[in-house]
């Protein structure tokens, strides 16, 4: 019989000795990050150029030929094709030397933001890329605050510098001013656009020259010693000297490559490249495999977990119904925080406390799947989902073990879900709730239980229209969105008693969430900012405290 981390009580010592130590190598290969950025800076085309150089174990429906990819990302649901954006997320795998490394990427659209914060709940690293040219964007130093406050390593691959972009200094000042990261130029750029030639390596002195390969092809890296002669043949003189004045100037005023501060997310490596002709990029990734963190211990409510702990354990960072709307499918992508996953594997549902067989695990998603047999922490795998899973639910074996919960984000925009027809309740009830579970949207309602249609709270507009089209094409609801006007959401830290406490106040309206809290709106920063002024005492948290 197959041996399962539930029965290793049984188990000869020597077999558990050997079922540890390939359990702590497997930990020891994974690799596991999500890349933040804002739409356009290169995000599909970097991933497309990183499963080049691994040959992709696990392709997840995501990266398509680049026209395509303009049209219809995913064909899961009707309106991605009728607005030509992505809003599924989905998981890469790809072996490269001896890691095996997971790309949890992300929504392309930034109203589905949310779903990127999710993700990066479960990441353990982040690579943060920016348009040269533009430098940190909106979506961006968002998605940035979200690894702060997991305090992940984040990676900076500074993106189209074939094409004239500012100067580098700005762009690293402008991530340690803004962002209050230090930085470290793994590379040096010399000239950009028209006149890029190239990087210079700090580590290893060297110039590595831009050349653009082609397409679907690993580049070939030309690389010179800084004091080869021939080196002024092939770039021009000026160019050259800038570049290496500034790398004098990073010498003496910059940090230093601190493995530490990486790991606590306080300093991002930073480097230089081309996506789009394959410049840098295989660099990066050798270079990330050297300073990135392997899967991490998790936080549970009895302390943290660690990905070496014998028996299984993961939780659902994120839900998805009807990526095949042939089978009107559910799906919960379940992040592997310690042990071996096994197909057929049986574990406990930490909420419910429910056995569940999980007997059609799947790693692949989007079009394509498999069964997957095993898993490892840092891997994510596909469940099929008939309602039982939720957001944050933990599954394990062995002693419980339950993982602390993915916040919800504030969202910014708010607007009455209305049902005109009073036959539909049922329906529309059991729709609304669904897609809250999924996590589509964040449902509030009035605080005044007659007024019991629910107030829709997303980050984007996009959001709002996918949960009605929904409701309409899978519940068979038609329904009305009544914009609210407000933008700003907080949850009061202390619930109804704290706000109590503090009496009358004005110019904000106060709703509750699913779990019955307080969460006051505004209509602008202003007023949110005024409350502050005259209640300093309160406690407002932008993000919803964890269930
Ligand atoms: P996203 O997923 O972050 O939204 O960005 P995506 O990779 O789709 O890239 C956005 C545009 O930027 C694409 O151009 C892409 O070719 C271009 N791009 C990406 N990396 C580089 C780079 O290193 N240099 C240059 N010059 N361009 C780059 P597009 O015209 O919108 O699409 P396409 O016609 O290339 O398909």
């Amino acid at each position: 019989m197959k041996s399962t981390p539930q029965d290793k009580t049984n188990l000869d010592p020597n077999l558990v000795e050997e079922l540890t130590v390939s359990l702590s190598k497997e930990v020891s290969k994974r690799r596991n990050f999500a890349i933040i950025s804002h739409p356009d800076a290169g995000k599909t085309t970097l991933t497309e150029k990183l499963l080049l150089y691994g040959g992709a174990i696990q392709q997840a429906g995501a990266v398509k030929a680049r026209g395509e990819q303009r049209k219809v990302t995913s064909d899961w649901m009707e309106l991605e094709k009728q607005r030509g954006i992505s809003i599924t997320s989905t998981v890469l795998q790809f072996a490269y030397k001896d890691k095996t490394i997971n790309l949890l990427d992300t929504p392309g659209h930034q109203d589905f933001s949310e779903d990127t914060y999710r993700t990066l709940a479960a990441a353990d690293n982040a690579v943060m890329l920016e348009d040269a040219a533009k430098g940190l964007e909106p979506q961006t130093r968002k998605l940035f605050e979200v690894c702060r406050m997991r305090q992940i390593p984040i990676f900076t691959f500074i993106n189209k510098m074939d094409r004239p972009g500012q100067e580098p200094l700005e762009l690293l000042d402008e991530i340690e001013s803004e962002l209050g990261l230090l930085t470290f130029a793994v590379n040096w750029p010399i000239g950009s656009g028209e006149l890029f030639r190239g990087v210079v390596e700090r580590a290893t002195k060297e110039v590595v020259l831009f050349s653009r390969a082609e397409r679907g092809k690993q580049s070939n890296e030309i690389r010179l010693k800084i004091n080869d002669p021939e080196l002024k043949n092939l770039v021009e003189e000026e160019l050259l000297t800038k570049a290496l004045e500034e790398i004098e100037i990073l010498d003496e005023a910059g940090c230093d490559l601190n493995q530490e501060l990486i790991l606590s997310g306080e300093l991002t490596p930073v480097f230089f490249g081309s996506a789009m002709t394959n410049f840098g990029v295989r660099p990066f990734l050798d270079n990330f495999l050297d300073l990135s963190q392997g899967p991490v211990a998790r936080n549970s409510f009895d302390g943290p977990i660690v990905p070496t702990r014998e028996s299984f354990s993961g939780f659902v960072f994120k839900l998805q119904a009807n990526m095949d709307p042939k089978h009107r499918d559910r799906v919960a992508f379940v992040r592997v925080c310690s042990g071996r996953f096994e197909k057929d594997m049986t574990v406990q549902h930490a909420r419910t406390g429910k056995q569940i067989r999980l007997s059609r695990p799947q790693k692949i998603f989007g079009q394509d799947r498999a069964v997957v047999d095993d898993a490892y922490p840092g891997d994510v795998i596909g469940l099929n989902n008939p309602g039982m899973f939720s957001i944050g639910d933990t599954l394990f074996i062995g002693p419980r073990v339950e993982f602390e919960g993915i916040p919800c984000f504030s969202p910014e925009i708010f607007s009455w879900l209305r049902n005109p027809n009073p036959s539909a309740f049922k329906n529309f009830r059991k729709g609304v709730n669904e897609l809250r579970e999924e996590g589509a949207v964040q449902i509030l309602y009035d605080k005044d239980q007659s007024k019991r249609d629910p107030i829709l709270a997303a980050v984007g507009q996009l959001q709002l229209e996918v949960v009605q089209h929904r409701l309409a094409s899978e519940y068979g609801v038609e329904t009305r969105l009544e914009p609210m006007g407000y933008q700003v959401a907080r949850w009061v830290k202390g619930g109804w008693p704290a706000l109590d406490e503090v009496g009358r106040i004005f110019n904000c309206k106060t709703v509750q969430d699913a779990w019955l809290r307080p969460v006051l709106l505004f209509k602008n920063e202003w007023n949110l900012n005024q409350l502050k002024e005259d209640h300093p005492e309160m406690e407002l948290n932008s993000v919803a405290p964890v269930v």
